[in-house]
């Protein structure tokens, strides 16, 4: 079987797991498991390590559980969202070793999944992971101008925002804007042309700020890795690999906070922690990938991992 995702910085994570305290024996939550090719490779690698796979969603669960069916006796799967790992691992509180976040969507939801996460295929607007909460069809036609600003603006980091807005909002009045081809058209026709960027499609930054919108993936992110700190055993390591920089602040926030003794959630007024730190962070700044990794996999150019070690 053909798998559509090829998991990224395997050496650099296969590198932490070795130098930990625990060298690959114990317990890895693989909070988003995909199609299940980071954890293949951890389990053919780790003889002693068991895996706990979790994904919101379950059509890229089913396949994980295909995928790794050699190595069932060793894993484990929950089909939830990571930001509620707690109701789910609370007894294995402390007995942890490793999490492994690998954030946003699989080449899985791109090319197969049929959900429209991406302007390369006209599908039906949708972009849910599990089905639950507003489409990306809701937030296109219903949502009013300002609001379509906001979020273009804020989680696509669009400097066209206002005006692609407005393109929007004028395409409604004469039907709804269904497919994905109909949304990037009308991008593609709302920014000037000398600001279209050479390969790179002029409705990225939109479609990637409505999947994050409409799957509240920052939120998910910051609630989550709280809970891995708590959950982890002392000398555990948590794991994680962003894809843009609003994915890859909410880690090096967190980390810094616990390295410095606060496990307040971002923003939590009346913080008392203090003092000891309560992890140590191993990567100063995010690892990349190599050269000859982006060669091979165009995915993986923006990856970056920040790993830290509970003390
Ligand atoms: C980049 S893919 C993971 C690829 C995987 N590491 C591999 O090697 O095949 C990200 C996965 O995380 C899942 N995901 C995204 N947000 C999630 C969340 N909040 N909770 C659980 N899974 C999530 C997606 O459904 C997707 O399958």
């Amino acid at each position: 079987m053909e798998y559509a995702h090829i998991p990224v910085m395997t050496n650099e994570l296969l590198h932490f797991i070795e130098s930990s305290a625990s060298r690959g024996a114990g317990i890895l939550v693989d909070c988003t498991v995909g199609e299940g090719g980071h954890s293949e490779l951890l389990l053919s690698r780790f003889a002693r390590l068991r895996i706990i796979a979790m994904d919101r969603d379950a059509d890229i669960l089913e396949a994980a559980r295909r995928r790794l069916k050699p190595y069932a006796a060793r894993i484990d799967y929950i089909n939830d969202n990571f930001s509620y790992i707690s109701r789910h691992l609370d007894t294995l509180r402390g007995k942890i070793h490793y999490f492994l976040y690998d954030f946003g969507v699989s080449s899985f939801h791109l090319e197969r999944s049929g959900r429209g996460f991406t302007f390369a295929r006209d599908e039906k607007l949708d972009m849910r992971l599990d089905g639950s909460g507003v489409s990306a069809y809701h937030v296109v036609n219903t949502f009013d101008e300002k609001r379509l600003a906001d979020i273009f603006f804020r989680l696509g980091q669009e400097r066209w925002a206002r005006r692609i807005a407005a393109a929007i909002r004028r395409a409604r009045v004469d039907g709804p804007v269904g497919t994905t081809g109909e949304l990037a058209r009308i991008v593609l026709r709302a920014i000037p042309k000398k600001f279209h960027v050479r390969n790179i499609h002029p409705a990225t930054r939109v479609f990637q700020a409505v999947r994050i919108f409409v799957n509240d993936e920052l939120a998910c992110i910051e609630k989550s890795l709280g809970q891995a700190y708590r959950l982890l055993a002392s000398g555990g390591r948590i794991m994680a690999i962003s894809f843009h920089s609003l994915e890859d602040r909410i880690v090096k926030e967190k980390f810094r906070r616990l390295s410095r003794g606060c496990e307040c959630a971002e923003g939590e007024r009346d913080c008392r922690c203090a003092g000891e730190g309560l992890v140590k962070i191993l990567t100063k700044k995010p690892l990349r990938p190599h050269v000859e990794e982006v060669e091979s996999n165009s995915r993986a150019r923006s990856a970056r991992l920040r790993v830290c070690e509970k003390l």
